[in-house]
């Protein structure tokens, strides 16, 4: 095992009967975004995400297309992977919960909790909603349909096996206690102190009434609960439990799962209540992200308006898609998707603000020195001041990364590159040019504008890693190297280097 700082961060595992749409890339463009900036100080990441393969919908829409669970899962698969590579997502492993080493873990997991006397064969009986995969109680039904979805439900009836719940509410409530920053944000931590102190009911993890599941170990009449089955892939994929790679023990427990809130429920009680009673380590965080409408409205199938991600990047590019989903909405809270507001963003902030800094830079550089970057002579207040607003700008940076506050994190960002875009206008290179006394003043301007320019182009490449690639190559450095850890203090840009003159990053969009 190497000494290597450790992060391991996953996204939920999607559903095989949905097609990705912007809600999954969501969860996913976040998890990149944190593992590429971990990566680029210095950590060996372990970003996982997967596919949720199991349970009566996938058997029910397999049936209904006359193809097997697994036909239709493994097409669905390839959906989510196109989209992934599309997006520049950049995954450690992909788990899917039809693979043996998941069942392997799955059957364990539960093997482990049964040893200790936590799980017994009861019967249940309550109200089932298929396309929630959740069971309801009498009480939380909403007018007798599921008070997720407003679908109605059917009462079930079966011989199941029963976890006891029940026994690890008063321990998972003193870990929450302990533990403030657990779940996250602190609105969705209250929700669920609230929920486990109303009582915690045992909980059903096996079905009789399909078969597309993993088999109880000695009982193969029944399959195990979806999410019994779905929350375990958190450390199948770590090679839990023979750890042949030693994945697990480097890497267990994770530091952040991040989930959309309509999940919150499943990773913040159930999933801490298996491990609790398997004897295992809990997550250190989990955080629950907001949910995007479509132009004020609910994503929806029969509403014809859910957000095909594939489209958006073929029109505007992967780079400014997952810009636009992480700045426009604090990570935590719903927001709005729409097309103009898109198109705004790629025009102001990345056209106009970074577009033309870049632009402008290296345009003046090459007039003024052929593209050759020269010496810095001796700073004045408005350099030393821009410097200033670097460090400040890069401490601001790792605390909002920290925080998972991306939207944060780039407006700190985008205030380095409105400064950068003033100290242009107030230093008025063009004025300087025009006299040869002001040469190695002229001189200090465009090397301290270039200098910002790679320190942005690393700080951005987390975001947006093809803008990063493009800027580096405009300024001859290596253009996959995103390294922060080494290359973020100023003044590492070298007299002498050739820089070419940058055609537009981001072309503006015209308004349809
Ligand atoms: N399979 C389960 C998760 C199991 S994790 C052990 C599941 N899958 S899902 O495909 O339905 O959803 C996956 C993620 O997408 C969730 O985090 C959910 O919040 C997110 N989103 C789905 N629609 C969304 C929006 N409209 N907006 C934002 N995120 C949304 O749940």
């Amino acid at each position: 095992m190497t000494n290597q700082k450790k992060f391991y961060l996953s996204t939920p595992i999607y559903y095989v009967n949905d097609v990705p749409h912007i809600g999954h890339a969501y969860t996913t463009l976040a998890c990149d975004v944190l593992a590429r900036y971990k990566r680029s100080r210095g950590y060996e990441v372990f970003f996982l995400t997967g596919t949720d393969e199991h349970g009566q919908k996938v058997e029910k829409a397999a049936q209904a297309k006359g193809e097997t669970p697994l036909d239709l899962a493994d097409r669905v698969v390839k959906r989510f992977q196109s989209l992934w590579d599309k997006l520049n997502i950049s995954h450690t492993d992909f788990i899917r919960t039809s693979q043996e080493r998941h069942k392997l873990a799955v059957q364990h997991l539960f093997r482990t909790i049964e040893e200790k006397d936590d799980i017994y064969l009861g019967e249940y009986e309550d109200w089932y909603c298929t396309p929630c995969e959740t069971f309801w109680t009498e009480t939380q039904l909403m007018d007798g349909n599921c008070p997720d979805c407003g679908r109605p439900t059917d009462k079930l009836k079966e011989e199941s096996y029963f976890f006891r719940m029940s026994k690890y509410q008063q321990q998972l409530l003193d870990h929450i206690d302990a533990h403030p920053d657990f779940i996250q944000p602190k609105s969705r931590r209250n929700e669920i102190l609230s929920f486990v102190r109303e009582g915690l009911r045992d909980l059903s993890i096996s079905r009789t009434s399909f078969s597309w599941g993993i088999p109880v170990p000695g009982n193969d009449k029944h399959v195990l609960y979806v999410w019994f089955d779905a929350l375990t892939n958190y450390i199948s994929a770590l090679g839990f439990p023979d750890d042949d790679e030693n994945r697990y023990a480097s890497f267990w427990p994770c530091n952040v799962h991040v989930i959309g809130k309509d999940i919150l429920r499943f990773h913040a009680v159930y999933w801490p209540t298996f491990l609790l009673a398997a004897g295992l380590p809990l997550p250190q965080k989990i955080f629950a992200h907001g949910w995007w409408t479509v132009e004020g409205q609910k994503m929806s199938k029969s509403l014809a308006n859910v957000v095909e991600p594939n489209r958006l990047i073929d029109k505007y590019g992967a780079d400014a898609v997952r810009y636009f989903l992480l700045r426009e909405v604090p990570f935590g809270l719903d927001g709005d998707f729409s097309h103009s507001a898109l198109v705004h963003r790629i025009n102001s902030d990345l056209a106009n603000d970074l577009g033309n800094l870049v632009s402008r830079s290296t345009a003046m550089l090459s007039k003024y020195f052929k593209g050759v970057l020269p010496e810095p002579g001796p700073a004045e207040e408005i350099d030393t001041v821009l410097i200033e607003k670097f460090s400040t700008v890069l401490s601001e940076l790792d605390q909002h990364m920290e925080n998972l506050a991306f939207n944060r994190a780039l407006q700190s960002i985008w205030s380095m590159v409105s400064a950068a875009n003033k100290y242009i206008d107030d230093t008025a290179p063009w004025g300087l040019a025009k006299d040869p006394s002001q040469e190695q003043r002229l001189g200090t301007v465009m090397y301290n504008l270039l200098e910002l320019v790679r320190l942005i182009s690393l700080m951005v490449s987390p975001f947006m890693p093809e803008t990063g690639v493009k800027i580096r190559t405009i300024l001859g450095l290596d253009p996959e190297d995103a390294t922060m850890d080494g290359h973020d203090q100023w003044g590492s840009l070298l007299a002498g280097q050739k820089i070419a003159k940058a055609e537009p990053i981001f072309p503006r969009i015209e308004k349809e």
